[in-house]
């Protein structure tokens, strides 16, 4: 039975038992707390959880998956991916053990039709209600296993969440496999012979920080089947490699690589190993992650390389990834559209990174054998982190490598390293500022934000602090904390606020605002005067730079829903500022964007502006608004509340930022630069309001001095230049001819001499092109002469061209050069007729002159 018809059964049986079938989610989790979808269950996590009601209680799909934990396992055994599909149904609240054990066992034995001999479960050992189930429905006792919570027991997948004991089906591959204790083989004492193909996860537990398990509101039902181990067990091989679903993957691999599979194990391992990357990186890639250095792109940009380095070990030379994409599109487009319309796009991504990649694997490469053998076989800490941060070889190619070779890799000296990398680069980026107490922390206030209503407002000095803690302060920069506050403090990319905070006896100039900590805001700046602690005060930002900023944030979240329409949604924010001049975006992307991109985006944006959209700033539980579409940023962490910033139907963004209340007072939007960042990021800079204004203006003054200074209309400043353009090139080859016209030929031939019966020429020149010595060379060798040596003074270098005459069999004109070029401090040299060099003294003419004579007297 084929993949596809083993994944159509399983949908068909769980939607005649009333479930509601749904494609697969994204491999980009919404849950902060996982870099991908490692589980069926993921996309549901915060329906177990009891934090959204469901809107079906049972629901079944076939999810794409990628885990990389055990990536170095990939291609040894026949089990291990890093990416597979998860057959799996899922009850919320609905039905419980009972359905969940004898569906799938009917699916098993009924649909499947595995004999019943062949099946063995495990229950968690307390668990005497699935264990009474299992007997009820024919199981015999033999034959279910009780095992502890390291065997029967799922989740959370994260640090917490929804979690509960298992039930596990057994496939027994009747292999003959010895057994850990010498008794009768049981899924627990062998390695290998049984396969677990169903986890039957009764979830009704969630784990929080500590490890506490409390009961969920509501008893849920999580299965999990692997559709290449359920592939294997139907098509009766043993390896899920062996199955149709990497058949045409591996096949591809054989024939682009000209290899041959189960001839060699060393070289199945290879080819297996890529053909289980190429599948995670042509899914993670369609769903939107690109190679990087950190998070996600960075485990992409591990499996790539290290599928490359397997392809390396298979002898191919040259990129080949992006060769293999079709033949998973091919394979599996059917069922995830997603790969079939990025297919260009992946091969394009797959293709650049692994270039780069080969270039500093070849280095890396020769780097190591050095290593390896000048220090008997070692690679020290410090070296595997120099290959890693110099040749971005990640540590589990090196890995490979030590294994295969019999190295030894100092692992920690390298985890080592790259902890103190870590810390460096955080004290370079100013973090350890944020992270070093501030002192904040300990004090009982709280500081209320009030200005996304008020740009002024009367409040009370909660604190002040110079270098310490003070009751008063004069004439100093410090520090104020303001009961109440207009002042945005900077996060989320927008800079703070500036402006002023005046009492009695002071005024204090505020230069920067942050909140140290939660729910303190502190004003930094100069104080003039006299304020103390339990003052009242006046505050009031600059309204005209807020409102400036204003324009900007709101237009960026409007670039980046035009990006996303534009370019496609697997562009992703990775970074933004929003001051008051300008505002800059990062985005996921690969190319950069031409003209006629810019100008969509631009005009999608202006539109928006100019359909006067008032922009909608609601509370909402964070969940909710993720559910109704609204864009989160992955990294941000939110509170259970939080502000959803929406722009009719076109933009709805989770966001803390100030804004605009009607899109009409952005103005116009401009982009004024567009660049890459890095690999797969890249930036918009761009500008609106009366900045936008300023920008045309400015334009428009240079372009009136330009014509200005060309004394044309509009319409002719281009054809002037290509006119100034064309009679430059014109009056340059006029120039050229009147030096040629210039070199008096009959003169200079006039004064050839003899020497050793060898007529020739020599002359100096200064400033005539070479075009015009060689061809000067040239028409003296017609007239006759053996030997035409020509020095021409450029600066204070120096030109030589030798030319003689083809019948002359004894004088080499490469040799000349070459010896006249030494005595000029230069160096070159050329064919036996003609040969150009260069030195860099034409001071040493005369002397290179004599050297000639000499030369030819010994000819
Ligand atoms: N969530 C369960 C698993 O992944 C079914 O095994």
């Amino acid at each position: 039975m084929r993949s596809d018809e083993i994944r159509r059964l399983f949908l068909e049986f769980f939607e005649k038992k009333g479930h509601k079938i749904l494609p697969s989610a994204s491999l980009i989790p919404e849950d902060p707390q996982l870099l991908f979808t490692i589980a069926g269950m993921v996309p549901f996590k915060p329906i177990f959880w009891g934090k959204v009601d469901p809107v079906y209680t049972r629901i079944a799909t076939c999810q794409k998956c990628v885990r990389t934990t055990d990536i170095e396992n990939v291609g040894k055994t026949p089990r291990h991916h890093t990416f597979f599909e998860m057959l799996g149904n899922f009850s919320f609240g609905d039905y419980f053990k009972e359905e969940a054990i004898e569906w799938a066992w009917e699916f098993v034995t009924q649909v499947l039709k595995i004999p019943e001999e062949r099946l063995w479960i495990s229950v968690y050992k307390d668990d005497n209600e699935a264990y009474e189930i299992w007997r009820k429905i024919g199981v015999p006792s033999s034959k279910i296993l009780k095992l502890g919570k390291e065997d029967n027991f799922w989740g959370p997948a994260g640090p917490t969440g929804p979690c509960g004991p298992d039930t596990e089906i057994f496939y027994d591959t009747q292999r003959d496999v010895p057994t850990s204790d010498g008794k009768e083989p049981t899924p627990a004492n062998t390695e290998g012979r049984f396969v677990e193909i169903w986890n039957l996860v009764f979830t009704e537990f969630y784990q929080d920080e500590n490890g506490n398990l409390l009961p969920l509101k509501r008893k849920n039902i999580d299965t999990g089947a692997g559709l290449e181990r359920v592939a294997a067990m139907m098509q009766g091989v043993y390896n899920n490699f062996d199955t149709d679903l990497f058949a045409p993957i591996i096949e591809g691999i054989c024939n682009i690589l000209n290899v041959e599979y189960k001839k060699d194990e060393k070289i199945d391992v290879s080819i297996r190993v890529i053909a289980d990357h190429i599948r995670a990186l042509v899914f993670l890639i369609s769903d939107g992650v690109f190679p990087s250095n950190e998070g996600r792109g960075y485990v992409l940009r591990r499996i790539l390389r290290r599928a490359a380095r397997h392809g390396k070990l298979l002898g191919a030379n040259a990129p080949f990834l992006h060769k293999l994409v079709d033949f998973v599109v091919n394979k599996m487009g059917n069922v995830y559209p997603e790969i079939v319309e990025k297919k260009e796009f992946t091969k394009e991504i797959i293709l650049g990174e692994e270039k780069r990649f080969l270039q500093n694997l070849n280095k890396g490469l020769e780097l190591v054998e050095k290593v390896v053998r000048e220090n008997n076989g070692k690679i020290s800490g410090e070296m595997a982190f120099k290959l890693y941060d110099t040749y971005g070889f990640p540590l589990d190619i090196l890995r490979d490598l030590a294994e295969e070779n019999g190295y030894v890799l100092d692992e920690q000296g390298f985890n080592e390293y790259m902890e103190k990398q870590r810390l460096l680069a955080k004290s370079a980026a100013g973090d350890v500022e944020f992270t070093k107490r501030t002192g904040y922390e300990d004090l009982k206030l709280k500081s209320e934000f009030v200005g996304y209503e008020k740009y002024e407002e009367y409040s009370k000095v909660l604190a002040i602090k110079v270098s310490e803690f003070v009751n008063e302060a004069q004439d100093a920069d410090c520090e104020i904390v303001l009961e109440r506050t207009p002042f945005y403090a900077e996060k989320g990319g927008q800079v703070s606020d500036t402006g002023i905070i005046k009492g009695e006896n002071g005024e204090f100039l505020v230069e920067y605002v942050y909140s140290p900590t939660e729910g303190i805001i502190v004003h930094r700046g100069k104080l003039k005067g006299r304020l103390s602690v339990g003052e009242k005060v006046y505050a009031k930002i600059d309204i005209e730079k807020r409102k400036a900023t204003a324009r900007n944030h709101t237009a960026t979240h409007l670039l980046h829903a035009a990006l996303r329409k534009v370019l496609g949604t697997h562009v992703r924010q990775a970074g933004s500022l929003v001051e008051s001049e300008k505002l800059r975006f990062d985005f996921t992307h690969f190319n950069a964007l031409s003209v006629d991109e810019i100008e969509q985006v631009e005009k999608m944006v202006n539109n928006v502006i100019l359909e006067a959209i008032d922009v909608i700033v609601e509370e909402k539980d964070y969940d909710e608004a993720v559910k109704e579409g609204a864009m989160a940023l992955f990294e941000e962490k939110y509170g259970d509340k939080v502000r959803v910033v929406k722009v009719g139907n076109f933009s709805e963004e989770l966001c803390g930022g100030t804004h605009v209340k009607n899109t009409g007072e952005i103005g116009l939007f401009k982009i004024v630069s567009e660049g890459s960042v890095s690999a797969g990021i890249r930036r918009v800079e761009a500008i609106t309001g009366l900045n936008s204004l300023m920008y045309l203006q400015r334009l428009e003054n240079n372009w009136l001095k330009v014509r200005k200074v060309l004394e044309v209309n509009d319409e002719e400043v281009f054809r002037r230049i290509e006119n100034m353009k064309e009679e430059i090139k014109k009056l340059n080859s006029e120039i050229k001819s009147l030096k040629q016209k210039m070199v008096d030929i009959d003169s200079i031939y006039k004064n050839k001499k003899v020497i050793n019966n060898v007529e020739y020429i020599v002359e100096k020149f200064e400033g005539l092109e070479v075009d015009v010595l060689r061809d000067l060379a040239d028409r003296l060798v017609d007239k006759g002469v053996d030997l035409v040596v020509l020095f021409d003074k450029v600066g204070e270098k120096v030109i030589l061209i030798v030319k003689k005459k083809k019948s002359n069999q004894l004088l080499h004109a490469g040799n000349i050069a070459k010896e006249l070029s030494k005595v000029l401090g230069g160096g070159g040299g050329g064919r036996p007729d003609f040969a150009q060099a260069g030195g860099k003294d034409f001071g040493k003419v005369q002397e290179a002159i004599k050297k000639l004579e000499e030369i030819l007297r010994e000819c």
